[in-house]
């Protein structure tokens, strides 16, 4: 099992990275392999809607998804974790969803792939990451992956995450959890 991690915030060793970090660590005493990226380090520009994809199944864009794209490929199961930006996901990670529409043609690219999503917000409110969530959840529903797992936590300073002990043990928990699960899909 190779679980993709990806990290949408612009914001080194914040509070993403200590969450997904935490995951990580739980989904390799799972038994998984994992293999992590920041969405800040490449450089993705936005879905044009041109859909050329939609008849040759592949983005034309010459930029930084096509390593993605190849990992995405490769992948056995994902953890996206992105800050809440105005209730909604970051700017990085919205850019990288979108680009999935080139893979609506492509059912095995993410069928049966299990989700798990983590997105920390400086608000204590438990429904700041509810837009976040119910998004995933859609897309999950729409390209049959087993969401298994949606995680939030309250942090505004860098690493604030890491002083709450619950969400480092709940992290660790989620990480687990995706090693352990199996899609169940023919794909
Ligand atoms: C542009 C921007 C928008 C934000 N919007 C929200 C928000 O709507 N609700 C909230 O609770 N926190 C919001 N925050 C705070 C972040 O979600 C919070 O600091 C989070 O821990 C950042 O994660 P990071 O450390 O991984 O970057 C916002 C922060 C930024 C920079």
């Amino acid at each position: 099992m190779n679980v993709f991690i990806l990290n949408g915030s612009p914001r080194k060793g914040g509070n993403t990275d200590v969450l997904t970090e935490q995951a990580a660590l739980g989904a390799v005493a799972g038994g998984a392999t994992v293999e992590k990226v920041y969405l800040a380090d490449y450089r993705i520009e936005p879905c044009d809607a041109c859909d050329a994809c939609l008849r040759t199944a592949r983005c034309k864009k010459d930029d930084d998804m096509r390593p993605l794209y190849e990992k995405i490929w490769w992948a056995d199961a994902f953890i996206i974790g992105t800050p809440v930006y105005w209730w909604g996901v970051s700017a990085q990670t919205k850019l990288f969803i979108d680009r999935w529409y080139a893979l609506v043609e492509r059912r095995e690219a993410l069928a049966g792939k299990p989700l798990a999503v983590i997105a920390p917000h400086g608000d204590a409110s438990p429904h700041t990451a509810d837009h976040v969530f119910g998004m995933f959840r859609e897309i999950a529903a729409y390209r049959d992956m087993p969401l298994v797992g949606t995680q939030w936590a309250v942090g505004r300073p860098r690493r604030q995450a890491a002083t709450n002990t619950a969400a480092m043990a709940e992290a660790f928990e989620l990480g687990k959890k995706i090693a352990a699960s199996s899609s169940g899909y023919p794909v």
